[in-house]
């Protein structure tokens, strides 16, 4: 089955070294915009991060689309006609190494640190009160994803208390909550779920940690509630405009930490392996491992 690996913006020479050392005679055509029509028209299949516009009208043929990624949202594009099935990678390296991250975002936040940090810019040496960490955690999505983060900082001593959308209102969970993890799918229920009425439901000093997608975040409200000190900060591991360009707002508010998209990645070998894995099934005429509900979105 022919198969186009589309994987900007990270480059698609990882993902096609990967694929072709496990299948040498895969039909794989790397995506490139000036691909003509009679090069794409036989693709069945696709490994993408997300759909350029226009393009899924061009392939008459296509059976499946795989997420390069755990969350599926730049695929569930309106033009997906219903029969194309869609799956993600689930990979529990990447669930474990998302929950290593954000623990150390939250240790970080709950132990102080950038007050230490502060401190020794200006050579101050200065004991201040220290206390194990208890802090209570909003995890909100309980999937592969959060169930994975609330396990581990539930070991190292944090309380927490998983939320997802059947249950009770968010802004009850945010009320009580220290600090707030987002990870959620995302979908049109979801997306800026995290605005200025979220952040004010959160107490004084609450922080924020994102590993999910940008936009649950309305980062216009999230720089004004870090900015006014009602929330103390917030980690935020994706943003709405991947990459951030270098006049964006977000960058300089003192207690927003960015990273690059980097708190877990599954390994090219780990993604090739699935994908070629749903491949067989497809040609099969088989169910592809982790299919996404197209109407939930996750
Ligand atoms: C994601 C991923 O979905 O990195 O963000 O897998």
């Amino acid at each position: 089955m022919k198969t186009l690996l589309i994987t900007a913006p990270m480059p698609e020479g990882y993902f096609s070294q990967a694929l072709r050392q496990l299948a040498p005679t895969l039909d794989l055509l790397e995506h490139r915009d000036d691909l003509s029509d009679a090069e794409i028209a036989p693709v069945e299949a696709v490994l993408a991060w997300r759909l350029p516009p226009g393009l899924v009208a061009r392939l008459p043929k296509l059976k499946w689309v795989c997420a390069v990624a755990a969350g599926v949202d730049k695929l569930l594009v309106p033009e997906l006609p219903a029969h194309v099935q869609v799956s993600r990678i689930v990979d529990a390296d990447q669930a474990q190494g998302i929950a290593q991250f954000v623990v150390l975002m939250a240790l970080r936040h709950a132990r102080g640190l950038p007050a230490y940090e502060a401190q020794q810019q200006r050579r101050e040496w200065k004991r201040q009160p220290v206390a194990v960490v208890r802090s209570r955690v909003a995890m909100l999505g309980t999937g592969a994803m959060g169930s994975v983060v609330a396990q581990l900082l539930g070991q190292i001593g944090f309380e927490v208390h998983g939320w997802n959308r059947r249950g009770e209102p968010l802004a009850e969970v945010l009320r009580a909550a220290e600090i707030v993890v987002c990870a959620l799918p995302l979908t049109p229920q979801t997306e800026g779920l995290l605005d200025a009425r979220a952040f004010a439901a959160i107490p004084r000093g609450g922080y924020l940690i994102n590993i999910a997608r940008g936009a649950h975040v309305v980062e216009p409200d999230l720089v004004a509630a870090v900015r006014s000190g009602h929330l103390a900060g917030a980690a935020l591991d994706v943003q709405r405009n991947e990459p951030m360009a270098a006049t964006d707002p977000l960058w300089d508010v003192p207690g927003i930490t960015i990273t690059p998209h980097i708190a877990a990645q599954s390994s090219p070998r780990t993604i090739a392996q699935q994908f070629l894995a749903g491949l067989d099934c497809v040609a099969r005429g088989a169910t592809p491992p982790h299919g996404v509900d197209r109407t939930r979105g996750y």
